[in-house]
């Protein structure tokens, strides 16, 4: 099978990572997680203490941002200025941030070009919100994974088991937040590719989503 460029959007918690790490492992592809770039962008301006309405402090940082993954062992690790920040980002205070910093062009544009050059050998599933409608318009295959908002809620819930301090519904309330702001941006706001393949999650297992995603694939490669 001819190298594919696989895309996989969709809102928080609709199973993307956990959908897009096996649809990998199946192809033998690898794997790009592009809202871990954004929550790194969001840790240096936590460390920083760069405001997300500073435009000079952003630039600043956007101008000597340095994120790169790293594969040790299955895993892909995400790395800034050399320090592996993967444990780091997925708080609670980056994940808001993220989603206000992914609102701002400038930092959009400054990733835009490092996810391009991270698949221009294709072979690679990339997750994220606007990889079939912005990033990879020309991709092979797109997928836009949706669910239920209560069954995305529970999962993301249930993910954080332990290190989450509120309930079910504060989880909720987070994610329709955020949905709202990835949705509702000026610039690449999450939608699907007008050629993307919609698929509900709910009440479905992985497998049955990955089977349906390989399907899919198989017909566009021409199998
Ligand atoms: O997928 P995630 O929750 O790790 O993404 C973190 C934030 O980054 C999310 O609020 C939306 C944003 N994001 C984006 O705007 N575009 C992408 N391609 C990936 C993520």
């Amino acid at each position: 099978m001819k190298p594919l460029l696989i895309t996989i959007d969709g809102p928080a918690g609709a199973g993307k990572t956990t959908v897009s790490k096996a649809l990998a492992g199946e192809l033998g592809y690898v794997y790009i997680d592009t809202g871990a770039l954004y929550r790194g962008v969001a840790h240096e301006m936590l460390v920083r203490q760069v405001d997300k309405d500073d435009e000079k402090g952003l630039a600043a940082l956007l101008a000597d941002l340095d994120l790169r993954f790293e594969r040790r062992a299955v895993d892909l690790r995400l790395f800034s200025a050399g320090m592996d920040i993967t444990d780091r980002i997925r708080t609670p205070a980056i994940t808001m941030l993220a989603s206000a910093a992914s609102a701002k062009p400038a930092v959009r544009n400054s990733l835009l070009e490092l996810q391009r050059r991270l698949g221009s050998e294709k072979s690679a599933v990339f997750e994220g919100r606007d990889m079939g409608t912005v990033v990879f318009p020309e991709a092979d295959v797109k997928f836009f994974l949706t669910a239920d908002l209560h069954v995305r809620a529970r999962r993301r819930y249930e993910e954080l088991a332990g290190t989450c301090v509120g309930s079910i519904s504060d989880v909720e309330m987070d994610m329709q937040k955020r949905d709202a702001n990835d949705s509702g941006r000026d610039i690449a706001p999450l939608k699907p590719a007008r050629d993307a393949v919609l698929i509900d999650s709910t009440g479905k297992s992985v497998k049955d989503v990955v089977d349906e995603m390989l399907a899919v694939i198989s017909d566009a490669a021409g199998l």
